[in-house]
Parts: structure tokens; C-alpha cells; sequence
């Protein structure tokens, strides 16, 4: 068997009449950019996340950068980041010559450690902002991350660029409970459509969601020299708009995301069964298959990481480690004076996760070969 971690190829080919003729109304249009296909994927985000503004922009990592400028961080001003996630959402704090302040996993989950982050509200000046990381697609306890925000007076911005369709309940004054979808909670919420997302596009893409219209507002011009009307320029902004091919595929692709994320959540579970049967409790750690999780990543947590990786390739599975190495440890952040041991899980976890293959379209009889392979490995 020849196994990859995604098969962005067959995906395509499955819906390539609907795909093709989005790009050929692109093409035979002229509105090559801000077209409107980009407003009309716009539009269908607000509907999918119920939020009251979507605005496209060139990635995930830009829609972290223009959150940030639009709030006024800057410097002086430290941001609250996890230091295991994807680069792009601390690199996103300092290129605001702002000072990410990193914290710790929460080990059950790989999310931010809340008692970490309530300790450093406490006792640090100039918190101005946190992000919280939806890692993997498993949604963050906003309901606390909120009730914080609101007692210490800083903004969120979900970085939710591996979470989109994830869902968490919340409570209100109003309402008892209800269903919130993942970056429709914060001051503003960052999505990545980068091709191997759960909705992901053939290029680059991103996108910022808030119910806040002046922040809207911002945002837009940001993402357009900071001009409004064109050629007149009243803030310094950015060269970074969601290009009309991506949005034509990707509001394509929208179309199946629920259908594609159930699918995850079924390999996750057929995973998990076989793992339970081989009774590997102790020797292997799998991730719950909670009802709002849309496993952007199956993780699995092992001692002998790179021993497995290897064993997996040598049968012909594909597989990856996010992260290899916390952002608390990385080079450009030593003037941080951050050193090893002071975020212990995260470093611990860097060692010891694993990713394996996700593609919704896996069969049960791959999955098996594959869980199987591990459980193999590990009674060798
Ligand atoms: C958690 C996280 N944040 C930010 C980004 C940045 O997104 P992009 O690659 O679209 O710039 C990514 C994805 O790559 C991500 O996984």
C-alpha cells in the first residue's frame, strides 16, 4: 500500500466539473481581483459561521497580521500565543513589533494550558491580546478564554486556520447553551484555506471573521493599502486580498466541508476502535473523538517517535510531526530568553507526537492496515 496524509489530487478529481467551470467563469469574467466571486464566498462564510463580516485576504497568516494592526497592537504590547502551534501565530505578534508571551499545552489536549494563561493575567503588565490556537481542528474552552478576556480587558483573536466548521457549546445570559462555530467567538477570527486545510484552496488564502463593524471596516482597508475610497490612503496598509480563482474553488469546496469533516471524525473513530481492541493504553496516547473536533490532524502521542516514522514510511505510509520544535525555542525568538525546560509539555510533546494519515476519502481497510501498523510496531 502507498498511503499519503492527503489526496488533494483525488479530491479534486471527485468534484472537478463544478471546480473547472468555477475557474472558467473566473477566467471568462475579467474580475481577477475582488471580483465577485470573492464577495459571494464572503457572503457564504457569514452564513456558515453566522458571523456579521468575512473578508478575504492572501492567507491565514495575513488574516493573524491585519487582526492585530486593525486592534492597534504594537509595540510595547505583549500577546499571549501558545508555543506549540504553526509559526505563523507568533511571527504574526512580532511583525507588529508587539512580544508574543508564550505558553504551555494543555497536555489532555494540546491546547493552551487556561491556568497558565489566568496566572500570566494576573501578574504581567501590558497583556493587550490573546490568541488562542483551535490546534488540530479541536476547539479551544472559549467559554473560559471569554470570561478571561472580559475580567482582564484584552482581545481575542481565534486563530482558527485548522479549525473551520469546528463547533463548541457556550452559554449565555441569555441562552442557556448553544453552538458556536470556532472563530466566530473572539474580537475576530483567522481562517488559512493553504491547500492541505480542511477547506483548502489551490493556492494561498485566508480569511478574518467578526461581528465588530467598525473592526470590519479596518480590515478592509488594510487589506487594501489602507485606502478608502481607491487612491486615498488615510492609513499604511497591506497588499493582501483573497485572489478570485482561490474564492471561486474554494466556495466549491464549501459546499462538501460538513460532509469532509464528518468523514475525518469517522477515521478518527475507527482509529480510536482499534487502538482500544489492541488494549495499548498504556504504551500509545490517541485523541478523543469529541462531537465538535473536525481533525484537521489525527495525533498520536508515542515514546520511539522517529523509530515509528520510519517503520510507517518503510510500509508505505505517509505521516508528519507537528511540531518538531516549540516556539519558545525557536532562533529568531532567543532575544526572548526563553530557554529549555521553561514549557516543559510542549517540549515533551514536540518529541513524542505523530500525524497520521486524515484524507476523508481513507477506506476502513486502509485505516486498519495502518492502525495496525502501529500496534505492530509497538508489539514487536
Ligand atoms: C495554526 C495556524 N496558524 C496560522 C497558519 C497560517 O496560515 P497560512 O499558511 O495560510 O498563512 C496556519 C497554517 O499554515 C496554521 O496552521
Amino acid at each position: 500500500m502507498n498511503i499519503p496524509m492527503l489526496d488533494l489530487v483525488g479530491q479534486y478529481k471527485a468534484i472537478k466539473k463544478e471546480i473547472d467551470q468555477a475557474i472558467t467563469d473566473v477566467l471568462e469574467s475579467g474580475a481577477y481581483i475582488m471580483g465577485p466571486q470573492v464577495r459571494q464566498f464572503e457572503e457564504h462564510i457569514e452564513e456558515f459561521l453566522q458571523v456579521e463580516h468575512a473578508i478575504g485576504v492572501a492567507s491565514g497568516s495575513d488574516a493573524l497580521v491585519l487582526s492585530l494592526h486593525a486592534l492597534g497592537i504594537g509595540p510595547g504590547d505583549k500577546v499571549i500565543v501558545p508555543t506549540f502551534t504553526f509559526f505563523a501565530t507568533a511571527s504574526a505578534v512580532s511583525r507588529m513589533d508587539a512580544t508574543p508571551v508564550f505558553v504551555d499545552i494543555d497536555p489532555e489536549n494540546y491546547n493552551l494550558d487556561l491556568d497558565q494563561v489566568e496566572n500570566i493575567l494576573k501578574t504581567q503588565q501590558d497583556i493587550k491580546a490573546i490568541i488562542p490556537v483551535h490546534l488540530f481542528g479541536l476547539p479551544v474552552d472559549m467559554q473560559r478564554l471569554m470570561d478571561l478576556a472580559e475580567d482582564y480587558h484584552v482581545y481575542i483573536i481565534e486563530d482558527a486556520c485548522q479549525a473551520i466548521g469546528a463547533e463548541l457549546s457556550l452559554t449565555s445570559d441569555e441562552v442557556s447553551s448553544f453552538t458556536a462555530k470556532a472563530g466566530a467567538i473572539g474580537n475576530s477570527g483567522c481562517f488559512s484555506f493553504f491547500p492541505s486545510k480542511n477547506l483548502g484552496g489551490f493556492g494561498d488564502g485566508g480569511m478574518v471573521v467578526t461581528n465588530d463593524d467598525h473592526l470590519a471596516e479596518k480590515i478592509r482597508m488594510l487589506r487594501v493599502h489602507g485606502s478608502k475610497p481607491k487612491y486615498y490612503h488615510s492609513i499604511i496598509g497591506y497588499n493582501s486580498r483573497l485572489d478570485a480563482i482561490q474564492a471561486a474553488i474554494l466556495d466549491v469546496k464549501l459546499h462538501y466541508l460538513n460532509e469532509w469533516n464528518q468523514k475525518r471524525r469517522q477515521v478518527a473513530a475507527v482509529y480510536n476502535e482499534t487502538f482500544q481492541a489492541a488494549a495499548l493504553q498504556n504504551r500509545l496516547k490517541w485523541p478523543q473523538v469529541v462531537p465538535g473536533h473536525i481533525f484537521h490532524q489525527y495525533v498520536i502521542e508515542i515514546d520511539g517517535r522517529d523509530e515509528l516514522a520510519e517503520h510507517l514510511k518503510a510500509n508505505g505510509i505517509a505521516n508528519a510531526v507537528y511540531y518538531p520544535l516549540p516556539l519558545h525555542l525557536q532562533e529568531c525568538f532567543a532575544d526572548l530568553n526563553y530557554k529549555e525546560g521553561d514549557l516543559p509539555r510542549a517540549e515533551q510533546a514536540c518529541k513524542r507526537v505523530l500525524a497520521l494519515p486524515i484524507d476523508p476519502g481513507l477506506t476502513e481497510e486502509q485505516i486498519k492496515y495502518i492502525a495496525k501498523t502501529v500496534i505492530d510496531f509497538i508489539q514487536r
